[in-house]
């Protein structure tokens, strides 16, 4: 039931700050009752304030009620993650939210996992290569690595795959997927994102990636590669294609990882990080970054 309360959490996590001095007093009125008590009621509240897209949580970094799980032989653990600082450099940069304000209905990702995508392209601009997006449902994110490019690293190419028929490969790593979701796209809509931005440093590239769509995609090095495709089969085979174009400095970033209903995800990141062939960054924002050693 946790579990549940989390995924919902994480679709949308908006802290109702209109109750935010009044949810603070009667939790730390709470203080003095026993932790079991205080972790059942802060937990029956999230069930019905997560319905609504609103959590109660404190706001002093005090750690929230963990809930565990054993998945393929690793423990994982989640809480609600609230990081309480302020310092928030895309509020002065009017290009990065102009670029937002274009593709923000067009992306499942937050502001702060697009403006760290945006941030990365600046990033590898001195590692040769172009970069790819695998997973790119109505253009959002691959739209704006394109846009970055444009501005950081011109001359280089932009490659955004996708079946546009949803997920594939789902298997028994994935158990909130059985396939074909987030297939209300289309290569059109991409497109017309794309027009609108005037960018011609795009290609849109249809087919399962790499089995059926990897030859299109005509460059030797990649510099960064986005993998938003949900499920662990799908994504290791992304990475099994995009490895050995990768030099020292590519930067590799998933997203999903760490979300509870992407687990395959978190497995196939750990299990990279365990190679040895990847620095690993975790970002407290569903984004895990392998920096290629
Ligand atoms: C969560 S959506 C991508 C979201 C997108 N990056 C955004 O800005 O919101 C996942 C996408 O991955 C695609 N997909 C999953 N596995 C794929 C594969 N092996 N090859 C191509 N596309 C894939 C699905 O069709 C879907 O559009």
């Amino acid at each position: 039931m946790l579990e549940l309360e989390l995924t919902e959490l994480e679709q949308e996590t908006l802290v109702a700050t209109e109750q935010q001095s009044g949810d603070l007093q009667s939790v730390k009125g709470a203080a003095s009752k026993p932790a079991s008590l205080r972790r059942f009621l802060s937990s029956t509240l999230n069930r019905f304030l997560n319905r609504f897209g609103y959590a109660f949580v404190r706001l002093d970094g005090e750690r929230q009620p963990t809930m565990f799980s054993w998945e393929g032989g690793r423990p994982y653990a989640y809480e609600h993650i609230l990081v309480p600082d302020t310092f928030s450099p895309w509020a002065i940069d009017d290009t990065f939210l102009a670029l937002w304000e274009k593709v923000r209905n067009h992306t499942l990702a937050d502001l702060y996992r697009c403006y760290e995508l945006r941030e990365l392209v600046r990033e590898v601009a001195h590692i040769p290569g172009d970069i790819l997006e695998v997973g790119v449902w109505r253009g959002g994110t691959g739209v704006l690595l394109a846009a970055a490019a444009a501005q950081w690293k011109p001359g280089s190419s932009v490659w955004l795959c996708d079946t546009f028929e949803g997920v594939v490969k789902a298997g028994p790593h994935d158990p909130s997927y059985s396939g074909g979701e987030h297939s209300d796209t289309s290569r059109a809509i991409v497109e017309g994102l794309m027009s609108r931005m005037g960018l011609d440093n795009v290609t849109v590239v249809v087919g399962t990636f790499p089995d059926e769509s990897g030859g299109a995609v005509e460059c030797n090095a990649i510099s960064l590669c986005h993998i938003d495709v949900d499920v662990y089969q799908s994504a290791a085979d992304i990475v099994g294609w995009a490895l050995p174009r990768m030099e020292r400095g590519a930067i590799m970033v998933f997203d999903d990882y760490g979300f509870s209903t992407c687990k395959g995800i978190t497995r196939l990141v750990d299990e990279l990080r365990d190679s040895g062939d990847w620095q690993y960054i975790y970002n407290l924002n569903k984004h895990a970054i392998l920096i290629r050693r």
